[in-house]
């Protein structure tokens, strides 16, 4: 009899459900395996108001094939957005919080905030109705070293947690040790997400012995000290730090290409991956917190009852998808992990 491990149903706090022919793919692949989920609002059009967030979330919802999942809907924040977005928002249970994405720094980001001072009524509002900040944490100057971003960032997200002390910010997709060490020496209303490739790659992983498209996504994997530091973080069970898959699907052409789309998709095995590491790492007791203690307390989500159980058996995650005429590979297609999902309640 393999090992097994039963846990409530997870949330992941950070993944892109997309639109036209992804979105039904990309929601169930999510809904499947998790509780609450939180969307992304890059799309091609982004949602940029609540009247859109609502849509957004009724979209998902129509093609959703699971009726324990939950997902939740976030705003793009742009200049625009207006006091009564964030109210409404607010008192909505189904809208999570607003994303800030500065300018040009990823996908469908061209509509994002330039100046981030710029924002600071808007952030006055989000504190006032208690709507959190969620962050793609990266300097947007072309001319910045990739690697730099998102360290220089910081400088900017500390004046907005020392302007705004009572506003609840997330710091998405950490990829380094100062984003860990930040989030740390932070007030409690600071919180980051990990992703599988942020915990298990260092950027040899996407560089090294051939360029691997499938590692590329933003912020880019770094050296192990930083991939060791967010993993560390994780292990820890430290409240501040949950799981967001950051999943990010795009389709195989796009990514393998002379100029690839940023963003890899791991809705169906981040779980695994994820549990694996905590695994390895003797961590296994902190492995709930990470996937669904510390957001719902961070985030004040109601918990399910519903678990799902892990066994300790390889599985070997399949080589693509179809979705219409078009591929997706999944993170660490063709590879073998030491655990696969039992069964879901
Ligand atoms: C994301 C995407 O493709 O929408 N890409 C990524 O590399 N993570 C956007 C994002 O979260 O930065
Ligand atoms: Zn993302």
């Amino acid at each position: 009899m393999s090992e097994l491990i039963t846990i409530k149903l997870p949330n992941d706090m950070h993944v892109h459900f997309r639109e036209g022919n992804l979105l039904d793919f990309a929601v169930n692949a999510t809904a499947e395996h998790f509780h609450h989920a939180v969307a992304m609002p890059n799309l091609i059009d982004p949602v940029t108001t609540y009247k859109k967030a609502l849509k957004y979330y009724e979209q998902i919802q129509t093609v959703s094939n699971h009726s324990h999942f939950k997902p939740l809907v976030t705003m793009y924040l742009t200049g625009d957005i207006k006091e009564i977005d964030i109210s409404q928002g607010s008192s909505d249970s189904r809208i999570i919080g607003v994303k800030l994405y500065p300018a040009g720094v990823t996908t469908n980001s061209s509509n994002g905030v330039s100046n981030i001072q710029d924002c600071y009524k808007i952030f006055e509002w989000m504190e006032k109705y208690d709507l959190p900040l969620l962050v793609h944490g990266e300097v947007n100057n072309p001319e910045t070293d990739i690697f730099d971003r998102e360290k220089l960032f910081i400088d900017e997200l500390m004046l907005i947690t020392q302007n705004f002390p009572e506003l609840r910010v997330i710091f998405e997709h950490i990829s380094t040790k100062d984003a860990v060490d930040f989030v740390k020496d932070s007030a409690d209303l600071v919180a980051a997400t990990i992703t599988p490739q942020h915990m298990v790659l260092n950027r040899n992983d996407l560089l090294s012995g051939g360029l691997k498209p499938h590692h590329y996504c933003l912020p880019v994997v770094k050296r192990e000290i930083h991939r060791k530091a967010i993993a560390e973080a994780a292990f820890s069970g430290n409240r501040k730090f949950f799981l967001g898959t950051d999943s990010a699907p795009h389709y195989k052409n796009q990514k393998q290409s002379s100029c690839g789309c940023a963003g890899i998709f791991s809705a169906s095995t981040a779980l695994v991956i994820y549990l694996d590491a905590f695994d390895k790492a003797g961590a296994l007791e902190k492995f709930e917190d990470f996937c669904v203690n510390n957001s719902s307390h961070f985030y004040k989500l109601a918990k399910t009852d519903k678990q799902i159980t892990f066994k300790k058996e390889i599985f070997e995650v399949q080589s693509s998808y179809a979705v219409g005429d078009q591929e997706i590979i999944p993170f660490m297609a063709n590879q073998k992990i030491s655990w696969s999902i039992a069964k879901e309640l």
